[in-house]
């Protein structure tokens, strides 16, 4: 009997033990913060607050667990039941549960008596990933942003020269102040040596609503060929808020520099009540290998090639949904997408139906946020053959129950014709693909 009583009692405690797991700091929560927080959250970064010491997260723990449970953080708009990606951040519900328990058991830290803060200052995880830059590029001169209260857009011309032709494996976009880059897209010229007279000479910065005539033929900014002609563009680099690194394995994608040429950047930053003055630099990592396969844009919607239906108006106090459809031409490998909506935007949705009927979810977000429009690359590259249709619908609120509606009453708000700046008060309805021409055995490249 007695044995018996005994074993029920060992029974009962390693049950107990099964089901209340320790949780600390070193061995779970920690981690858990360094990967998922971490990167927004230490100085100079868009967080309010660094969340990288053990006392950052305990001192924070109340409204941590807030946002966390209202999955508001990590700002991840996509839908993870939808599909995945690569650089997907979201916390999973055992993680949520995790970080409740380790509250409620009294922030245990763990083993180890001291706590290193994470390495994680002046971006060294971010430096770390390859290794320091070949060649650093700053925009010619500093952008002095005026304190009144209204976003700003600046065209800047960022030339350069190199002692030859160069393999570039990324570009990566380093704003300087953070939290006032609002957005950030560019295109390279690359010039074939004598072809251009001298790419250093003449103005290189625009601000474009005072400066520029017409933004979409650059004449202002002296960028034609001897001959008059105008080079192609390629599209360089982009940057929005939370952008982090998007790196494609080595020989897909990547640039080729030749001796002389430059970045055409388009900087569009928020208002500020005081004057500040912006450094951002472009950070450029070269590369032995040749590019093996190009990577390809092509945008659907607004400034791109399928049109939105109906056309992109959204009268004063309604919830409408647009929607653009294309075609599939050719084979080809989906790389990444970039859903882009401004503040009237609820909800985005995108998939591509083969011609066998079979559909492929692309992305699917359900509370668009403005501030969070990632470029989404997915974990394994996905073949759309010829045939397949891309069906994309975005829903757009313009009533004044969305708290972002930049009117009050709620006005007419369309995208404007191409060519003129684009505001957040204004709207767009873009996706861009980015991808390859199809290669047989592509679906199987990994690109985590
Ligand atoms: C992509 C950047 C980014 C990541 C990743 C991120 N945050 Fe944030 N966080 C922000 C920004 C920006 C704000 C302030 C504006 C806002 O609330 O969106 C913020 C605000 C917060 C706040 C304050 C909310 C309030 O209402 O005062 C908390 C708490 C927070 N984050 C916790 C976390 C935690 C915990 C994680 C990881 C699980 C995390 N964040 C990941 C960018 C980020």
């Amino acid at each position: 009997m007695k044995y018996y009583l005994l074993g029920i009692f060992i029974f009962l405690i390693n049950i107990n033990l099964l089901f209340s797991q320790i949780i600390s700091f070193e061995k779970n929560i920690g981690p858990m913060v360094f990967k998922h927080c971490a990167n927004c959250h230490q100085n100079g970064e868009i967080g309010p607050f660094p969340l990288l010491s053990y006392e950052d997260v305990v001192n924070h723990s109340q409204i941590i667990e807030e946002v966390i449970t209202k999955k508001l953080m990590p700002p991840w708009p996509a839908d993870p039941t939808f599909s995945h990606f690569a650089n997907e951040n979201y916390l999973t519900d055992a993680e949520i549960e995790a970080f409740k328990t380790w509250k409620e058991q009294g922030y245990l830290k763990g083993k180890k008596i001291k706590y290193k803060p994470f390495a994680y200052e002046n971006d060294k995880l971010n430096a770390s990933v390859l290794g320091k830059p070949d060649l650093i590029l700053k925009f010619p001169e500093p952008i002095h942003l005026a304190g009144n209260n209204k976003e700003s857009f600046f065209l800047i011309k960022v030339p350069f020269q190199l002692n030859q032709d160069t393999n570039v494996r990324y570009i990566r976009f380093v704003p300087d102040k953070r939290k006032l880059v609002h957005h950030v897209s560019s295109y390279l010229l690359s010039y074939k040596y004598n072809d251009k007279n001298d790419i250093f000479a003449g103005k290189k910065m625009y601000n474009m609503e005072s400066d520029l005539k017409d933004i979409t033929t650059g004449e202002e900014l002296n960028i034609r060929n001897f001959d008059g002609t105008q080079l192609d563009r390629e599209l360089a680099f982009g940057w929005v808020p939370g952008s982090n690194w998007s790196i494609l394995p080595e020989g897909i994608g990547g640039y080729r520099l030749s001796k002389q040429g430059l970045f055409v950047v388009n900087m569009h930053y928020s208002s500020t009540p005081v004057d500040e003055i912006d450094h951002s630099e472009i950070h450029i990592y070269f590369s032995k290998t040749k590019i093996k396969r190009l990577e390809l844009s092509e945008q659907h919607g607004t400034i791109g090639s399928h049109p939105v239906k109906p056309k992109l108006v959204i009268p004063p106090d309604s919830i409408k949904t647009f929607y653009v459809t294309s075609k599939i031409p050719h084979d080809i490998s989906i790389l990444s997408v970039n859903p882009h909506m401004h503040n009237l935007g609820k909800k985005f949705l995108a998939y591509a139906v083969r011609p066998n009927g079979d559909t492929i979810p692309i992305i699917r977000i359900n509370n668009w946020d403005f501030n969070y429009q990632y470029t989404y690359k997915f974990k394994k590259v996905i073949k759309l053959e010829k045939g397949c249709t891309i069906y994309i619908e975005a829903v757009y609120d313009n009533t004044t129950s969305n708290p972002r509606n930049p009117f009050n009453p709620p006005r007419t708000v369309s995208a404007l014709p191409l060519g003129q700046i684009m505001r957040t008060t204004d709207e767009m309805l873009n996706f861009e693909l980015r991808f390859m021409k199809y290669k047989i055995g592509d679906e199987n490249i990994s690109l985590e």
